[in-house]
């Protein structure tokens, strides 16, 4: 890799795995002056763009920054790909069926972009990171204009005229993290706003790709993400939810300062903003001071998202998760201990490498002690580069899938469980807006995340509400809104 890639104009700058992995020492700087080059503000005036989202919340917030920088330049946004101008794919590498679906819409994308050459057809988000999809692209897909990566999304109005401009595919991926740019415009919409706090991970997992294509980790300034929130709390938001892959590792690289995720979290609730949630965060990094400042509740949410993975230490340490099931459920122990009505939601993997059966009713006695709110379940995929690659992928998909439908229905059994013991509490609900299936219907959350669905009038959107829970689903709660009710 070129040494300084910040100014590399050639914009043929292919990702490299085995660079990414690499942790250096070099300082990371904080950028204040972005500016669209001025040649560029106005080049999307009469274009519309279209951009399609895969993966996390990090991804989808990404969208945010990319759709706040093509609307400083004019283009507008469209739903009707005939229409659009510039396409994004913003995709994910997490999982092999999130690489294969963008796989797929590419070969959809192949008509449009012969029926209309002026389009402009990009790649961006964590597969571009990857060298073998990069490769792939250029074999297989050679209609795709423009690859950036997570590291360069700033550079995006240059790439964007490169690509207008050039014959060639326009390829610029930044193999190591960039600098921290600041100011960036984002677009978003709703009542909840996200908020960057920090960027990559350190943890290598070894089934997980994100520490190589999200670099080092990286944190905000906290002064910085402050003045976003309080920026966001004058706005009218009525929740923030702070990003980061890692956040409980948050303040580990400054130099200058202790400041910690417990420290930014108790600054944060001082904010006149109703609700403040995180995610997503490790066992390993979650101290004793982020509990006690959760504890205080006010606008921090008794919500945990809390990440597990397997209930048995063999799986635990072939992750290299680097805790222990008895560390994990301590954990838990204190969380609830100071925290008693606590929501916990977790993440879990089944059919990792060597996990045999009893491996697996660890994981299941697990959940069942935790009794978690809900979770994430995944079948474990193999990701080239990681080193749980090169374990051998032995337990057969029938078995994985078998698994999975055993675990998420013992999940589905403690969900139910964990709504049916709020029938009768009034509690305050956010209302997010109609229930999908009828509008005749709102539909809120819980500070710990239940949904609700009662009814009330329209004017109530977007406010934080008393509502009696009067029955409870799988998934959700029945609730009859009553506005005297003392909220517990
Ligand atoms: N296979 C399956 N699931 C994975 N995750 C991360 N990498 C993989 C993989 N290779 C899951 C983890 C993580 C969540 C975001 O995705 O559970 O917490
Ligand atoms: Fe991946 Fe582990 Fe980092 Fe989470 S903590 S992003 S699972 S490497």
């Amino acid at each position: 890799m070129p040494k300084d890639t910040k100014n590399y104009e050639k914009y043929f700058l292919p990702p490299s795995l085995s660079d990414a992995k690499r942790r250096g020492r070099e300082e990371i700087q904080v950028h204040y002056d972005f500016n669209i080059p001025e040649d560029m503000q106005s080049f999307g005036k009469d274009r519309y763009y279209l951009i399609q989202t895969y993966g996390c919340q990090m991804n989808e917030h990404d969208t945010e920054t990319i759709m706040g920088l093509l609307e400083q330049m004019g283009y507008k946004p469209t739903e009707d790909r005939r229409q659009a101008d510039v396409i994004l794919l913003n995709t994910c590498a997490v999982r092999e069926n999130a690489e294969d679906k963008v796989f797929g819409e590419l070969g959809h994308l192949k008509h449009l972009k012969a029926e209309k050459p002026s389009l402009v057809l990009g790649v961006c988000g964590c597969m571009s990171q990857e060298e073998a999809v990069v490769n792939r692209i250029l074999q297989k897909h050679p209609f795709v204009d423009l690859i950036f990566g997570t590291h360069n999304i700033h550079r995006l109005p240059v790439l964007l005229r490169e690509a207008f401009f050039s014959k060639e595919m326009v390829i610029e991926v930044w193999s190591k993290e960039g600098d921290i740019v600041e100011n960036l415009p984002k677009k978003r919409q709703g009542i909840k706003a996200w908020v960057n706090i920090m960027y990559g991970c350190d943890k290598f997992c070894t089934y997980c790709i994100v520490p190589y294509t999200r670099g080092k980790e990286r944190s905000r300034r906290p002064e910085d993400v402050l003045a976003e929130v309080r920026d966001l709390a004058r706005q009218g938001f009525q929740e923030i939810m702070l990003l980061g892959q890692n956040v409980n590792a948050y303040g580990k690289d400054f130099e200058d300062i202790e400041y910690r995720f417990g420290d930014l979290m108790n600054d944060v609730s001082k904010i006149d903003i109703p609700r403040v949630r995180f995610t997503t965060s490790h066992p390993r990094d979650f101290d004793d001071h982020l509990i006690e400042v959760l504890a205080k509740k006010g606008n921090l949410v008794e919500q945990i998202h809390l990440p597990v993975q397997s209930g048995s230490n063999q799986i635990l340490k072939k992750m290299s998760r680097k805790y222990t099931r008895e560390l994990y459920l301590e954990l838990v122990s204190k969380i609830k201990a100071a925290i008693p009505d606590v929501g916990l939601t977790t993440d879990i993997i089944v059919g990792f490498p060597g996990e045999t059966e009893e491996d697996f009713q660890e994981t299941l006695s697990l959940v069942q002690e935790v009794r978690f709110d809900s979770a994430f379940t995944f079948i474990y995929s193999p990701r080239e580069g990681t080193p749980a690659a090169d374990m051998a992928d032995d337990v057969p998909i029938d078995v994985k899938k078998d698994r999975l439908y055993r675990l998420n229905d013992a999940l589905a059994q403690l969900s139910k469980e964990s709504n049916d013991r709020i029938i009768g509490q009034a509690l305050e609900v956010l209302v997010e807006g109609e229930s999908k299936n009828n509008p005749e219907v709102l539909a809120g959350r819980t500070r710990t995340n239940k949904l609700v669905h009662f009814k009330g009038p329209k004017e109530l959107i977007g406010r934080t509400v008393p509502v009696n829970i009067v029955d409870a689903q799988t998934w959700y709660v029945k609730g009859e809104w009553v506005p005297a009710a003392a909220v517990k």
